[in-house]
């Protein structure tokens, strides 16, 4: 088989930034060892997220300069309304500014003290947003996702065993929603299985349960379902995308994914009275319902994204440049997921830092030592984004402690992914002289925002 290449040829360049090791040291130390803390122009490449870092086409861009700025009715919203209606088969849409604006609308409304949302894995904006509203999140991952060396084809389903004996215990009448991440994020970008949303809908569905699929991602999980899951090979994108909405209530998005925007998301849903209470919030936090705190320039740059990502050239390159750089680690013993997750690679911090205990923070301090040794910011998934405190003040860590390096869409080049591959395995290679973290300074809510560190000597 020949090199699968970049689906894509190139307008517009922008510079990028480079410094030394020594500038770096200093830069990290500044930044109080934390990635979120150091400004762009001092990155080199910049994995930190996928989300709105993705290039626009062309196409999108002649978009943006047909946008109906009209603050009602504008036809950019229609274009947008009509599109998602199409490939998801869900009627009721609202816009919203960005995933996690739908997820607090959502989540005001369905949580509250003494209720659960269920889930494969929430990711950490959505977890917030749940507990703000004073309701537990719970996740519910299939065993094959708790192991990251585990090769399996669907990590990021849900254990629907898990599923029904929670249900059984806590009772239908305090599960107001189960959400289904594809592809599942903070489980390492692992897809879930048609048969599996399909499972969990039908047990959602005989005790009254609404399912709704976090679809950042769903391009790429519909991918994975037509190379890895029998009887999808033959089907097309838009069709396997239909059936995955097809077993839902609705869905909360952020189009800074697979939406290729750089900024944008969106409920939708099929339940009239659900969305009448949305659009009610909507109008007082994000804006009037055909706007919802975009303007209508996004709104043409998404709905064309949104076509644009089911492209089957667009999503093998994509699905295969993650693939090409973890097997490339796997081939030099890095320990990563495996296999490579549709919109990142996650390194196994555990595993890569055995001599750093988890109360040391693994994860960050692998972030640190990719930062210092080449310029690549990535960002912990571990025991800083997710970790607790017992009664005294102790840790309660994370399942796991990654290290997500997240590929932007339609942005680096294979050199570029070589690159990363060549300081990832160094860094690798001289492990030993990596040391563990404090943390100095925290905030009560997605502490790993802002949190300053300090290397423990
Ligand atoms: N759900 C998932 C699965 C996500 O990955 C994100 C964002 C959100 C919801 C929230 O969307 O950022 O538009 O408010 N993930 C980004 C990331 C931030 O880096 O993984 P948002």
């Amino acid at each position: 088989m020949k090199t699968i290449i970049e689906p894509f040829r190139i307008k517009s360049v922008e510079p990028i930034y480079f410094t030394t090791r020594e500038e770096r040291d200093h830069i990290l130390q500044q930044a109080f060892y934390n990635p979120f803390l150091i400004h762009a122009d001092q990155v080199l490449i910049d994995l930190l997220t996928d989300s709105g870092t993705s290039a626009m086409s062309s196409n999108q861009w002649a978009g943006m300069m047909q946008g109906d700025e009209s603050y009602a009715g504008s036809t950019s919203f229609f274009h947008f309304e009509r599109t998602i209606q199409d490939i998801t088969g869900l009627p009721l849409v609202i816009p919203t500014h960005q995933g996690r604006a739908a997820e607090k609308i959502l989540f005001s409304l369905l949580g509250g003290k003494g209720k659960y949302i269920v889930s494969n894995t929430l990711f950490d904006t959505t977890r917030a947003n749940i507990e703000f509203s004073g309701a537990e999140g719970v996740d519910l991952v299939c065993e094959e996702g708790k192991h990251p060396s585990l090769p399996a084809p669907f990590k990021g389903n849900m254990d629907t065993v898990a599923l029904q004996k929670f249900i059984q215990e806590k009772g239908a009448a305090h599960i107001p929603l189960c959400v289904i991440t594809v592809t599942n994020n903070s489980g390492g970008g692992q897809p879930v299985s048609m048969q599996n949303i399909r499972e969990v809908r039908s047990i959602c569905q005989a005790h009254g349960i609404p399912l709704f699929i976090d679809a950042c991602r769903f391009a790429e999980n519909a991918y994975f379902i037509k190379q890895r899951e029998t009887g999808y090979s033959d089907k097309t994108i838009p069709i396997i995308v239909r059936e995955m909405f097809s077993y839902a209530d609705g869905c909360t998005m952020s189009a800074k994914k697979d939406a290729f925007a750089n900024i944008g998301g969106f409920l939708a849903m099929h339940n009239e009275v659900l969305a009448q209470q949305c659009r009610n919030m909507l109008i007082m936090t994000e804006g009037f319902p055909t706007y919802g705190g975009l303007a209508g320039r996004d709104l043409e740059a998404i709905a064309i994204g949104l076509t644009e990502v089911m492209d089957e050239h667009y999503l093998q390159y994509r699905i295969r440049s993650t693939e090409y750089l973890c097997n490339k680690l796997i081939a030099a013993g890095v320990p990563v997921m495996q296999p490579a997750g549709g919109h990142a690679i996650y390194l196994d911090a555990k595993e890569f830092l055995p001599h750093i205990p988890v109360d040391q923070y693994p994860g960050q301090a692998l972030v640190g030592a990719l930062y210092v040794h080449g310029g690549i910011r990535s960002v912990e998934i571990g025991s800083l984004m997710f970790g607790k405190y017992d009664a005294d003040k102790q840790l309660i860590p994370a399942q796991l402690e990654l290290v997500r390096l997240a590929i932007p869409r339609r942005v680096y080049t294979q050199s570029h992914i070589d690159y990363v591959s060549e300081v990832i395995i160094e860094v690798f290679r001289d492990r030993d002289r990596i040391k563990g973290l404090a943390i100095v300074e925290e905030a009560p809510m997605l502490r790993h925002f802002t949190a300053k560190l300090k290397p423990i000597q």
